[in-house]
């Protein structure tokens, strides 16, 4: 028998390369380079963390949703959040990372989620208009992602975007029968969308310009479009769902711009989304206090857990 070499690490690179040039998904079984397997970790888990984090805004009004029938949709929403973070955690599984070690980051600070989720959820219009908007800027964000290309990741997005779908119809038609009710429940979403439109769009990401990161993850295909083109996409998709709902966009320079075939909208102020970033928005120290929290009071069920392994493992 003749022995088959090892394929260099040259091979392995054009191979890769090649890979992404078919538009084919780069498997777990796959050798990628250093870069590659750093940025999708650092997307997937700041994107896991999103989602768990993610479950806490509108957690703080499980326990209040004004009747059954809301608080059972609500319920299974926020329980969708945590099956997303769990999706995501196995699939930055699959590239090396250690989930108690992402966990670590998450909670000393060391790797972010989305900034979004640091604002305080005061009404329950609030929980319409993050469905709405907040979940309709994900699903901006992550349809695109079906198409990434590390196979897992784009895996798990097909079925968080069935379900994100779901959760922006859920806050268009809560919206919606609010608008239909008293005036004060239309004040209620009026001022709820006052408050989250402008970091709706802070989700996108920093200005193309400002964004050093995107020119790689285009090349590699982990990304499809530009912070600056999925932004745009959500003002011309939230338009004309504003006038449907009857709520006013809160930017007096929103017009629909005939030569671009788009909506022209004012400034976003970055340095609020700098200042959320590092750690100084109004929710931030509650957030991961609470996430910390939950980390210590789940301890006995991980132990639990590794004796159990371990017994089975001496069988
Ligand atoms: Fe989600
Ligand atoms: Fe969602």
């Amino acid at each position: 028998m003749t022995a088959v070499a090892p394929p260099s690490e040259k091979d392995l690179e054009a191979h890769f390369e090649r890979t992404i040039e078919r538009d084919q998904r780069v498997e777990p079984r796959d050798w990628v380079p250093d870069g590659y397997r750093k940025t999708m970790i650092r997307q997937i888990a700041q994107h896991a963390h999103s989602e768990i984090i993610g479950m806490q805004p509108e957690g703080n009004w499980i326990t209040r949703a004004p009747s059954l029938r809301r608080k059972a949709i609500l319920l299974a929403k926020v329980q969708d959040e945590a099956g997303h973070g769990l999706y995501l955690y196995s699939a930055a599984a699959t590239l090396g990372a250690d989930r108690a070690d992402l966990t670590d980051k998450l909670i000393t600070g060391r790797q972010k989620y989305s900034s979004i989720f640091n604002y305080p959820t005061l009404s329950f219009a609030d929980v319409g208009v993050i469905g709405w908007l907040v979940d309709g800027a994900a699903i901006c964000n992550q349809v695109p992602l079906c198409r990434s290309s590390y196979g897992p990741y784009a895996r798990s997005m097909i079925r968080i975007c069935k379900e994100e779908s779901f959760h922006q119809r859920q806050g268009f038609e809560l919206l919606m029968t609010m608008m239909r009710g008293t005036g004060g429940q239309r004040e209620m979403v009026q001022e709820a969308v006052d408050r989250w439109w402008w970091p709706s769009l802070m989700m996108f990401g920093p200005p193309d310009a400002d964004s050093p990161n995107t020119a790689q993850s285009m090349a590699w295909k982990v990304k499809r479009h530009t912070n600056d083109e999925l932004r745009q996409r959500f003002v011309d998709m939230s338009v004309p769902q504003a006038a449907a709902l009857g709520v006013t966009l809160p930017d007096p320079e929103l017009r629909w711009n005939p030569d671009r075939g788009h909506h022209d909208f004012g400034a976003i102020d970055w340095a609020e989304f700098k200042e959320i970033l590092k750690g100084n928005g109004p929710c931030n120290a509650q957030r991961i206090e609470h996430r910390r929290r939950a980390h210590d009071d789940g301890a006995w069920v991980r132990e639990a857990a590794a004796a159990h392994a371990s017994k089975k493992g001496e069988k």
